[in-house]
């Protein structure tokens, strides 16, 4: 599969992501990204209810720490939807993405590198009045080694215009208690590639939801993708719906493989991939 790959850059596939994942050489994918089925979401792909979401995600990430580089990471983005009671009615927040957290750790031996926060502008409402609305949800961010090294650089974001006028007019001093990052009276200069990233993610959800229930906006893999990998590593989405994650890692010049059950998803994401590329091909000539 990968001499295919290296030549088109990318392949996709109508399978199960857990067993197309075998299908790939040991140690051989740079990052793990996707967001599977959320738990209790009634979608027409069909439900992965809280009880039994451990069970239906495990081969997955059985699969991806096989196939994983030792240098490589796995990223899932995923909300704990409401438990569905006798009635009908909607009540307790499932807690299975945070078991499965707790799991990656001590059961896969994954090490969290952290659990990210994404904010959404512009949730949409569910309508409950049970508690909050629900505004956002989380990416578990795990190495497969205890020592990683990611590109904080290339995800680093503009400075507010506060910070700057701070670091123009003032000199930091150490404080007094000793919790300081500064030992004597400094001035700050601002880094020229911008803040240091920051662990929550703002921003609306896809404008693209013609094609398929859940597309994610194509921010969130690119964060990942950025930090984790570099030029012509593999990236690999066993959940992949419209290929938004392999549209991002064709963008940055990775390669892409992605599964999914479904044919006609796996055909839109297909016409996406090319376009894509035939895009990049126009802008190079
Ligand atoms: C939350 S959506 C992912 C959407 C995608 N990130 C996007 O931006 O379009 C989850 C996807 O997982 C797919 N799926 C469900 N079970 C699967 C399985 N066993 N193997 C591969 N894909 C599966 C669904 O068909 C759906 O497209």
């Amino acid at each position: 599969m990968l001499e295919t790959l290296a030549e088109k850059k990318y392949i996709v596939k109508c399978m199960d992501g857990a067993e197309g994942m075998l299908l790939l050489p040991d140690s051989s994918i740079k990052l793990v990204y996707g967001s599977p089925p959320y738990p209790n979401a009634e979608r027409n792909y069909g439900v992965w209810k809280s009880d039994e979401y451990i069970s239906k995600i495990s081969p997955f990430i059985n699969a991806a720490k096989l196939k994983l580089r030792e240098d490589g990471f796995i990223v899932i983005n995923v909300k704990a939807n409401r438990e569905r009671h006798k009635g009908g009615r909607c009540t307790t927040r499932s807690l299975v993405v945070e078991k499965l957290a707790i799991m990656m750790e001590e059961e896969w031996g994954l090490s969290c590198v952290d659990i990210e926060i994404w904010v959404k502008d512009n949730p949409v409402s569910t309508g409950l009045r049970v508690a909050c609305q629900d505004a956002y949800e989380q990416n578990l961010w795990f190495s497969k080694s205890p020592s990683w090294k990611i590109n904080l650089d290339a995800i680093r974001r503009p400075y507010s215009e506060t910070t700057l006028s701070k670091y123009e007019n003032n000199e930091f001093k150490p404080r007094a208690n000793g919790v300081s990052y500064v030992r004597k009276n400094k001035r700050i200069q601002a880094n020229p590639l911008g803040a240091l990233p920051q662990n929550v993610i703002r921003g609306p959800v896809s404008a693209r939801q013609d094609l398929h229930q859940a597309i994610q906006p194509s921010y969130l893999p690119n964060k990942y993708i950025k930090a984790t990998t570099q030029e012509g590593d593999l990236v690999v989405d066993p959940w992949m719906g419209t290929g938004t994650t392999g549209i991002e890692a064709l963008k940055l010049r990775r390669t892409f493989i992605g599964f999914d059950i479904y044919q006609e998803y796996v055909k839109n994401a297909e016409t996406a991939l090319l376009k894509t590329l035939e895009g990049l091909r126009d802008d190079e000539e």
